[in-house]
């Protein structure tokens, strides 16, 4: 089979797969799979080596041998072409531009065409982090040093970085539902702070879902961080989603912030009521989650082999009801 053969025959897989799930996705994974042919071209992608994981998001994730394109030199030979078909998203540049300051991101080059956002990145022969207690500690360590460089402001890239409350409220309200229909209490006041902290503005450019998922070992044993959001808020909340996110990992997130806090600080008020807003959102999520056994969380069953969903689930609203009362 040539390799234009199997590229096409796993771009028309990813459409049906997407389609399958979400008909109106589907447009989606259609305009990101007709950019494909030119950006193949003009960035001079050879050897298709396969999809990086076959999964039913609207996007795409192609492995290719080489880059032919003289003067990239930053992604040259085992390269990942990331294409979205939806919209301008600021993932590419705010990854740059976290890499101009020092963060340690995957070597990449990033654009648009025809409304699709691509990037190609260098392939990362990466190993997933272990959810022990010692690398969850070790990882928050790591990322709150990088913390003041990723939240320093860039103005030119307002455009493509979207406010934090109208990705994240909409989440939190399904979440709120979740748990309710759950048989949890969410008072109304808990409502009136997720208004209140993710859409009060901030000027932080976000990673926006640091999670396990998210980061990884290069083999020298430092740590890689991709897939950003890119979003616009309180600079804390990066902390506050990452110290939500590592209760299901027995993780207390009140001593996981304060730990990131100590490294990168905010005089701002309301920083730790985010932790409140988020610990609720995480909580609603992994009810979902657990009622889905959802395929797109593998990184959930794996740092969670013993079953601790439902105490991670109350430890995470007795922290909001510590913190939002
Ligand atoms: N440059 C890369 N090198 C090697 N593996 C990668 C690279 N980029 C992504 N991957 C692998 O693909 C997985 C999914 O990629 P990524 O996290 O960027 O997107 P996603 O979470 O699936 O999608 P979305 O962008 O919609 O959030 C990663 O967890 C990682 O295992
Ligand atoms: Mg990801």
């Amino acid at each position: 089979m040539t390799s234009s053969y199997r590229l096409t025959k796993s771009l028309n897989e990813q459409i049906a797969r997407v389609g399958q799930r979400d008909p109106q996705a589907e447009a989606k994974i259609r305009s990101a799979v007709a950019a494909v042919p030119d950006l193949v071209s003009h960035l001079g992608l050879d050897g298709f080596v396969g999809v990086l994981v076959k999964d039913d998001k609207p996007r795409l994730l192609l492995r290719f041998e080489r880059c032919r394109v003289p003067g990239l030199d930053e992604v040259a030979s085992d390269v990942v072409l990331k294409v979205y078909g939806d919209r301008p998203r600021g993932e590419g540049p705010l990854l740059k531009e976290w890499g101009r300051r020092g963060v340690s991101v995957p070597r990449l080059e990033t654009g648009t065409t025809a409304d699709c956002s691509w990037l190609l990145m260098e392939h990362l022969s990466h190993t997933p982090i272990d959810v022990t207690y010692q690398e969850c500690l070790m990882a928050t360590d790591v990322l709150a040093g990088w913390g003041a460089a990723m939240h320093e402001p860039v103005p030119h890239l307002a455009d493509v970085l979207r406010p934090l409350g109208d990705t994240m409220l909409p989440r939190w309200e399904a979440c709120a539902s979740a748990l309710r229909a759950d048989g949890r209490s969410v008072p109304l006041a808990w409502h009136s702070a997720a208004g209140l902290h993710y859409g009060g503005g901030g000027l932080a450019p976000l990673h926006g879902d640091l999670t396990f998922g998210n980061i990884a070992r290069r083999p020298d044993g430092t740590l890689v961080l991709f897939d950003a959001s890119a979003l616009l808020g309180p600079k804390m909340f990066d902390a506050a989603r990452w110290s939500a996110r590592l209760a299901v990992a027995a993780m207390p997130p009140q001593d996981v912030f304060t730990r990131w806090s100590n490294a990168e600080t905010d005089g701002a008020p309301g920083a730790y009521e985010l932790l409140g807003v988020e610990c609720v959102l995480e909580a609603g999520s992994l009810v979902v989650m657990r009622s889905q056994r959802h395929p797109a969380s593998p990184a959930l069953w794996r740092t969670d082999p013993s079953g601790n969903i439902d105490a991670a689930i109350d430890n995470l609203l007795h922290t909001a009801r510590s913190i939002l009362g």
